[in-house]
C-alpha cells in the first residue's frame, strides 16, 4: 500500500490518510473521508473548468498535448487523413475498430438512407427570419428531430441508439445544407443516395438548374479530410456538454443540439468565423506587427491561437495547411492566407506567445479553406458541427454503457447570504439592486 498511496496530513486534526492511487489519479470521493468531524461533510476539490479533473474514463481519443499528438483508437490522425474516409472514421469512433469492407459498405448504406429530412423539418426551417444565423438554425434543427423521432428517448436500447446515430449523422449535412441555402432563398436541394457523404452535401450546397451535379473530386476530399480532423477530440467543451445533457438520460438529438450550442461560441468551434473576421479587420501583411501588439497590450485574443490541452503545434492545423494548398490549386489562392501565414510567423517568434506556448489551432486555416470553397463565414461552425457529431455520439455511447456514470452533478463552494428573513416591502433600504432598466 505505501507505493501506491497517497498519504495526507491534515493539519486542522493532525489526522493521517491514505488515498490509493487510481490510474494516475486519486478518486475524488476518496476525500470525503477526510473530515475536521462528523457533522463535516468532508473534503472536496476546487476546479473551475475542469482544469485538472478526470471526469470518464474514455477509450475514443488520445491527446498528448506537449507533444502535438492526436489519435483516434489509436490510430494517427495524419494516417487517418491520409488513408480513410470520413464515414469510415465515424465507424472507427463509435464502433472501436477500422470498419471491414463489408461493415463499410453497410454502415455508409445505413447512414446514406437516413439523410432525408422529414418535410416537417422543412418547414419548420422555413420559419426563420432570412438572416438567421445557420448555427442558430442547425441547433434549433437538431432538437427539433427529438419531436419527429420520440423512439429516441429510448437510450438504454443500443439498437435504438444505433439507429439514431444513422439519423444524425444522414442528417446533420441535409440541415446545414438548408441553413445554407435558407440564407440565400434557394430551394432545398434533396439528398442524392448515389453520391458519397461530402458529395452528396455539396450536392445540397451548390446544385442549381443542372440535372446532376459533379462535385469537384479534390474539393469533396478535401472537405472529408476537414471533416476527418475535426470528428473528435476527447473531453473538450461541447464532448463534456454531450455527456452532461446525456447523463440525464435525455434523449441524443437534444444532447447533440446542446453538445453544437456549445461548439458555437468563440472561445470553442465559434473561433473559425472569428479568425476570418480578424483577417479581414487586419486587411494587409503589413498591418499583422501593429495588430499583435494590440494583442499583447491586451486587446483582445488572437483568434485560432492557443488551446486547453496542445501546447505544441496542433497537428490537425499542420494538415490543414497541406490541404489548403491542394484547395488553392482548384479555387485560387485565398488573398487572407498571406496575412494568417505572416501572423503565424511573427506570433510564433514573439516572447508573448513563445512564453504562453500558444500555436495555431484547427480553427487557424480551416476557415480560409472553407471560403475559399465557396462558404461565408457564418457557415464555418456549422461544418465543424457536421464532423464533431460522431465524436459526440461516440463519447455518448460510451457515457451509456459506463457503469460508473451517473448524472452529471458538480458541487459548488457557496459564497452567499446565511439564512436570513425577508424584509417587508416598504422596509427595504435603498441598497437593493435595482432591476429597472436604465
Ligand atoms: N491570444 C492571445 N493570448 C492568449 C490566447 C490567444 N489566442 N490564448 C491564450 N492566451 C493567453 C491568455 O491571455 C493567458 O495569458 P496570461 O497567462 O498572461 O493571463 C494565457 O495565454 C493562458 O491562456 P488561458 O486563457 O488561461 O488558456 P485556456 O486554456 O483557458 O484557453 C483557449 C484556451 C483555446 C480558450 C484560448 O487559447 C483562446 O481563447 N484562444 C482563442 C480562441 C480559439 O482559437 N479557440 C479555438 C480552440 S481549438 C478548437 C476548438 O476547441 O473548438
Amino acid at each position: 500500500m505505501e507505493n501506491d498511496c497517497l498519504s495526507i496530513l491534515d493539519k486542522r486534526t493532525n489526522t493521517n490518510y491514505e488515498v490509493p492511487f487510481y490510474k494516475g489519479t486519486i478518486r475524488a470521493m476518496d476525500l470525503r473521508k477526510i473530515k475536521t468531524g462528523a457533522e463535516d461533510f468532508g473534503l472536496m476539490t476546487y476546479d473551475p473548468a475542469f482544469m485538472n479533473t478526470a471526469s470518464c474514463h474514455s477509450s475514443i481519443t488520445f491527446i498528448d498535448g506537449d507533444k502535438g499528438i492526436l489519435r483516434y483508437r489509436g490510430y494517427p490522425i495524419e494516417q487517418l487523413a491520409e488513408k480513410c474516409t470520413f464515414l469510415e472514421v465515424a465507424y472507427l469512433l463509435i464502433c472501436g475498430e477500422l470498419p471491414t469492407a463489408e461493415q463499410l459498405k453497410a454502415w455508409v448504406n445505413k447512414v446514406t438512407h437516413h439523410t432525408m429530412l422529414h418535410e416537417s423539418t422543412k418547414h419548420f426551417l422555413e420559419g426563420f427570419r432570412y438572416d438567421a444565423h445557420p448555427m442558430g438554425m442547425f441547433i434549433s434543427t437538431v432538437a427539433a428531430l427529438a419531436t419527429i423521432y420520440p423512439d429516441a428517448r429510448n437510450i438504454h436500447d443500443a439498437e435504438s441508439r444505433r439507429l439514431q446515430m444513422y439519423r444524425l449523422i444522414g442528417k446533420v449535412p441535409t440541415i446545414a445544407a438548408y441553413t445554407y441555402r435558407h440564407g440565400l432563398g434557394y430551394p432545398y436541394v434533396y439528398p442524392d443516395n448515389d453520391l458519397s457523404y461530402t458529395e452528396n452535401f455539396m450536392n445540397m450546397l451548390w446544385r442549381m438548374a443542372e440535372p446532376k451535379y459533379q462535385a469537384n473530386p479534390v474539393l469533396a476530399r478535401a472537405l472529408d479530410v476537414l471533416f476527418i480532423l475535426h470528428a473528435d477530440h476527447e473531453q473538450n467543451c461541447s464532448a463534456n456538454v454531450m455527456r452532461s445533457v446525456g447523463s440525464s438520460q435525455a434523449d441524443p438529438f437534444v444532447a447533440t443540439a446542446a453538445a453544437a450550442a456549445a461548439l458555437s461560441g468563440p472561445l470553442h468551434g465559434g473561433a473559425n468565423e472569428e479568425v476570418l473576421r480578424m483577417l479581414d479587420e487586419i486587411g494587409a501583411k503589413d498591418h499583422v506587427p501593429a495588430y499583435i501588439k494590440g494583442i499583447k497590450e491586451g486587446k483582445g485574443k488572437l483568434m485560432g491561437f492557443g488551446h486547453r490541452v496542445y501546447k505544441n503545434y496542433d497537428p490537425r492545423a499542420r494538415i490543414i495547411k497541406q490541404t489548403a494548398e491542394q484547395v488553392f490549386e482548384i479555387t485560387g489562392k485565398n488573398s487572407k492566407l498571406d496575412i494568417a501565414l505572416e501572423l503565424e510567423r511573427i506570433a510564433l517568434e514573439d516572447e508573448y506567445f513563445v512564453k504562453r506556448k500558444l500555436y495555431p489551432n484547427v480553427d487557424f486555416y480551416s476557415g480560409i479553406i472553407y471560403q475559399a470553397m465557396g462558404f461565408h463565414p457564418e457557415m464555418f461552425t456549422v461544418l465543424f458541427a457536421i464532423s464533431r457529431t460522431a465524436g459526440w455520439l461516440a463519447q455518448w455511447e460510451e457515457m451509456v454503457n459506463d457503469p460508473e456514470q451517473k448524472i452529471s452533478r458538480p458541487r459548488q463552494i457557496y459564497t452567499g447570504h446565511e439564512i436570513r428573513d425577508i424584509v417587508p416591502m416598504e422596509k427595504r433600504g435603498s441598497s437593493a439592486i435595482s432591476t429597472s432598466r436604465p
